[in-house]
């Protein structure tokens, strides 16, 4: 209560409706649960009205994560609908589209299909992928050897996008615009949360890093419900038994767990159930990349999935910094943990690419 007070002495005049979305963002402060979490308006955060600034950064701080609801012309069950379609192609398909690592006959990479493999004894982490990235064509590369390795890198991950044809038109058309449109939509928000924190933490210079989004990816997941428990699956921490390890993120990440289940968030040393992003909302959070480069301002969550005993379907959107930012100082000039090794966000993707199908970056 007092915070609410004292937020909006800070705000004065910001807007004649803030009383009620005081209200609706920001709920009762409890030690149990996620309900004091932020439910920020898509059209104000794109809009970049500065009244989303103190609770997107309250919520960041306290908990690592916020909810951006109401987005028009946005339905998730219809992205869910293509989801499930997609993943239960027939299998020649789908290996069509899938990276070279699964099928040598194909050129891509990066993006595309990368099915999961249920073995317990090597793979903890079990499921299917389908990624997406920002390029649809590539640039020119000229003369691969005179070029430096990282220009060749700059090069290999504008990897444009495959897409289904199944010789449904109707489904291949649809897929395709659907999560163009979604990209879009992700993409937008983590652009717009970056701003908003370099409005909060006055970093003006923050946002020029996340000018190019030469890597982020969109990926369609589906966790099937494996054959056989991993005894490794249980968490360390708790000895609840997961479907998606602990872990902290790296970049920014925009999250959507359609009416699934499962997700963990750690808040006060303890994993609490994040409400689910349902039909109209998406969970934004960072990682610790991105928050070492704010002086670690925010928090950068510890989530998980529990073990569920249903097919998970989620998708995850990362945006990093650009190819060329770097990302061996802060904001502030101190050192970064990731500036032990890598001067710019390239290099440090170089050493993380051959895995981006498996793991969260
Ligand atoms: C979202 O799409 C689903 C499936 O097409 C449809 O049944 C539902 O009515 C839509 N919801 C809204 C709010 O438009
Ligand atoms: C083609 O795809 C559409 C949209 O996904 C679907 O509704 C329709 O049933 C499909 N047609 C056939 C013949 O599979
Ligand atoms: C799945 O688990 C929930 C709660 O843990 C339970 O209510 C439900 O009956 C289970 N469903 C199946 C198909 O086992």
């Amino acid at each position: 209560m007092l915070r609410s007070v004292a937020l909006l002495l800070v705000l004065g005049s910001a807007s004649a409706f803030l009383p009620t979305l005081i209200e609706k963002l920001w709920t009762e402060d409890s030690a149990e649960g996620f309900s004091g979490v932020a439910r920020i308006p898509f059209k104000d955060l794109l809009s970049g009205n500065v009244y989303v600034d103190p609770f997107i950064l309250q919520s960041m701080k306290k908990f690592g994560f916020f909810y951006v609801v109401d987005v028009p012309e946005y339905n998730a069950t219809v992205e869910l609908d293509y989801l499930k379609r997609f993943f239960e192609l027939p299998e020649e398909q789908k290996d069509d589209l899938a990276i070279k690592k699964h099928n040598a006959a194909n050129p891509n990479a990066y993006r595309g299909f990368c099915p999961g493999v249920d073995d317990v004894d090597s793979t903890l982490q079990f499921k299917d992928v389908f990624n997406i990235g920002p390029h649809e064509t590539r640039g020119q590369r000229g003369d691969a050897s005179k070029k430096s390795p990282l220009e060749n890198m700059r090069y290999e991950v504008q990897e444009p996008n495959v897409w289904p044809e199944t010789g449904n038109f109707t489904f291949d058309a649809g897929f395709k615009t659907t999560f163009q449109a979604g990209f879009e939509i992700r993409r937008n928000i983590g652009r717009a949360f970056v701003k908003s924190v370099a409005r909060a933490l006055n970093m003006p210079k923050l946002p020029e890093l996340f000018v190019d989004d030469e890597f982020s990816a969109m990926g369609l997941r589906r966790y099937l419900q494996r054959n056989e428990i991993n005894s490794n699956m249980y968490s360390d921490y708790d000895n609840v038994l997961l479907r998606e390890l602990e872990h902290v993120d790296s970049t920014v990440t925009v999250l959507s767990t359609f009416n699934n289940g499962g997700l963990q968030m750690l808040h006060n040393n303890k994993y609490q159930e994040a409400p689910v992003t349902g039909d109209n909302a998406f969970i934004v959070n960072i990682g610790k990349l991105v928050d070492d480069i704010i002086d670690n301002h925010l928090t950068n969550v510890r989530h998980r999935v529990a073990e569920v005993n249903f097919t998970r379907y989620s998708i995850t959107y990362f945006l990093g910094p650009q190819f060329d930012a770097p990302i061996d100082k802060s904001m502030t000039g101190e050192p970064t943990e990731a500036g032990r090794k890598y001067s710019i966000f390239g290099e440090w993707v170089r050493d993380y690419l051959g895995a981006i199908e498996l793991f969260y970056y």
